[in-house]
């Protein structure tokens, strides 16, 4: 088990950067990761006499974020509305002990810059995997299947078949790779094998273990090249770190399919914006579809937000809320609530949750000297 920091005095000063919910967090009590609903932890930390300041300012050097973080004790944040916790904050934030991701995906915090100062990072792992799991399989779905146009065409008052069919397959036959298969990728697979694909093909530098291969009989490649050429479908599934920054970029696309669909729930700086658009326009790639952006809240201008085929489809993303359901909100509450709780006790952490402590990387996933298989891009 993880020891994680004994803390001797009882006061601390926990901020938290979530999102502005506005009426639908008054209406909904189960939106817990909003600002108005605070995660459902506000009374539990009053109670016990720490200060919880929470805000959704998270821009510029006067934002609640930057000011408050010299002085927090511990951080709370969400992927969903991420405050960026860089070399520079780290630096200047002088009680900073622990920062909890309330969700899965810490690359919004520079671990590197949180080891050199012993700073833990926690997520509350597996909370939402399930949910982005489905999302997945819906957006490849969608995409495979046309969906979005032929719905548009129906508010439009419209009705041509033909119009939306010429470019609708069904997905039984086609191969479909996930790039990463960890908790995400394989429950992806699982959700694939009933649709009959040709084959389950999937990229990752741990391979899986026999049996977890063969109960979703799914094929391992090991050269990015090799895998992003076999597939009709490719989804990305892996942490953003230094070996997955742009991992999508215009040399990679190059080895897709023509035609392929990609999907990308995990993180949006591992596909290279211009590319990507590029790609779809072109046709090199069929669709895009996905929930998470290169920088969030996306600009108004984003080229993904409006990126065509030039069929006219090939377009379902959506705001980055795969992974907060509200399912996943009770999920990943009540797991930032267990985390805080063992650490003002000074008790263990759940292993699975701890991503950097001591000065160093608790997990596999996010270590930097995880590069793509073949160690270089391509
Ligand atoms: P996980 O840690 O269980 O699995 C990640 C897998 O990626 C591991 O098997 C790891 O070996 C693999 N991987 C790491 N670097 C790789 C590389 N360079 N090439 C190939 N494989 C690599 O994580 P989990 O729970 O499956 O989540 C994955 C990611 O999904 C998170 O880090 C997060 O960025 C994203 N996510 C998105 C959500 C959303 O709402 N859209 C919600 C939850 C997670």
């Amino acid at each position: 088990m993880v020891k994680v920091c004994t803390l001797l005095v009882s006061l601390v000063v926990v901020l938290a950067i979530l999102y502005d919910g506005g009426s639908a967090a008054e209406q909904e009590p189960r939106l817990l990761g909003t600002t108005e609903n605070k995660l459902g932890i506000a009374n539990w930390l009053k109670e016990n006499g720490h200060e919880f300041i929470v805000s959704s300012d998270k821009e510029g050097p006067n934002s609640v974020f930057q000011k408050e973080i010299e002085t927090a004790d511990v951080l709370i944040t969400t992927p969903f509305h991420p405050g960026y916790l860089t070399a520079d904050l780290i630096e200047r934030a002088k009680n900073l002990k622990l920062c909890i991701t309330a969700g899965v995906g810490s690359d919004h915090i520079d671990l590197n810059a949180a080891n050199k100062k012993k700073i833990t990072v926690a997520e509350v792992s597996g909370s939402n995997v399930v949910s982005v799991a489905e999302h997945v399989v819906m957006s490849i779905l969608l995409l495979v299947r046309n969906f979005v146009p032929a719905h548009e065409m129906i508010e439009r008052g419209d009705w041509q078949v033909s119009q939306v069919a010429r470019n609708a397959f069904d997905l039984e036959g086609k191969v479909v790779g996930t790039i990463g298969a960890g908790r995400i990728g394989y429950r992806v697979l699982q959700r694939l094998l009933p649709f009959d694909p040709k084959e389950l093909l999937y990229y990752d530098y741990a391979p899986l273990p026999a049996n977890a291969e063969q109960a979703v009989k799914a094929r391992r490649v090991e050269d990015l090249a090799e895998f992003l050429s076999q597939c009709d479908v490719v989804t990305v599934n892996c942490p953003l770190h230094e070996g997955t920054r742009g991992l999508i970029n215009k040399e990679t696309l190059k080895h897709f399919k023509k035609g392929a669909w990609l999907v990308n729930t995990a993180r949006g700086a591992i596909c290279d914006r211009i590319a990507v658009k590029e790609a779809v326009e072109s046709g090199q790639l069929n669709g895009y579809s996905g929930d998470v952006w290169d920088v969030q809240p996306a600009p108004r201008d984003h080229p993904w937000r409006t990126i065509k085929n030039p069929l006219g489809g090939g377009n379902g993303m959506v705001p980055h809320y795969s992974g907060t359901t509200l399912d996943a909100q009770a999920r990943y509450a009540n797991g930032t609530k267990d985390i805080l709780d063992r650490w003002l006790k000074g008790e263990e952490q759940n292993p699975a949750n701890v991503i950097v402590i001591n000065g160093d990387y608790a997990t596999k996933a996010y270590h930097p000297t995880n590069l793509p298989l073949d160690g270089q891009r391509k």
